[in-house]
């Protein structure tokens, strides 16, 4: 099980925060960005994100929560550390358009979906695609309650990707943590996000340790 750490919400200063996660065992360092738009809730500008990774080295798993994700593009893929930049299919007309985009730089490229989304919506784009983030709590904030109604669309996802051959990872984003992993696990998903069960801690490793299950 790979784990991305979400740091939105930590008893940790920001910066304190994303040393800790550099340092410790996870596999990405999972970046919720938001516009106050798309969520009722606004973070950082893509200068922000240069600056914090600057001296980090993990991957970067890169979250964005905001309206029109193809003005954010062209600037993130200039961001060395990021992997995947996820997109929400909710966010845009034609996501299809910005998947394109992100294709055309050397970014991998997902796509979120909301809790009230179903997975018949994006089986259009799975072939495109490089990871599905299924949101398990409503976008905008840590800390809340995971919604296990979600999990069926790990179980419709990990199905469609054997019959068609696709190569989408399928991650879970919010209310990860020592109970609700194994409900994530038995799903299907590759990886899993977590934020506050992560950083409001004081051993990151010990918890990142509980979701990677060894
Ligand atoms: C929710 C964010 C999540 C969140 C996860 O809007 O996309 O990444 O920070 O935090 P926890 O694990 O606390 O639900
Ligand atoms: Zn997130």
């Amino acid at each position: 099980m790979k784990v991305g750490v979400s740091f939105i919400n930590s008893d940790y200063s920001l910066e304190e925060t994303i040393k800790r996660i550099d340092e410790s065992d996870a596999d990405y360092i999972h970046v919720d960005m938001m516009d106050g738009i798309f969520v009722p809730e606004k973070n950082y500008e893509i200068s922000d994100i240069k600056k914090m990774f600057k001296e980090t080295s993990k991957k970067l798993d890169v979250h964005l929560m905001v309206c029109s994700p193809n003005k954010y593009i062209r600037d993130l893929a200039k961001i060395p550390s990021i992997e995947y930049i996820i997109i929400h299919y909710e966010s845009h007309r034609r996501p299809i358009d910005v998947i394109n985009m992100i294709r055309h730089t050397d970014k991998k490229v997902g796509i979120a979906i909301n809790p009230e989304t179903k997975v018949s919506h994006i089986v259009p784009l799975l072939n495109h695609i490089d990871e599905v983030l299924v949101m398990s709590v409503k976008p905008g904030k840590g800390g809340q309650k995971f919604m296990e109604n979600v999990l069926y669309k790990v179980e419709t996802l990990k199905e469609l990707r054997e019959e068609n051959g696709y190569h989408y990872i399928i991650n879970i984003d919010g209310g990860i943590n020592a109970d609700t992993i194994s409900l994530a696990r038995d799903a299907g998903v590759d990886m899993v996000v977590s934020g506050s069960y992560v950083c409001k801690s004081d051993n990151y490793n010990e918890r990142i340790k509980i979701l990677k299950g060894n």
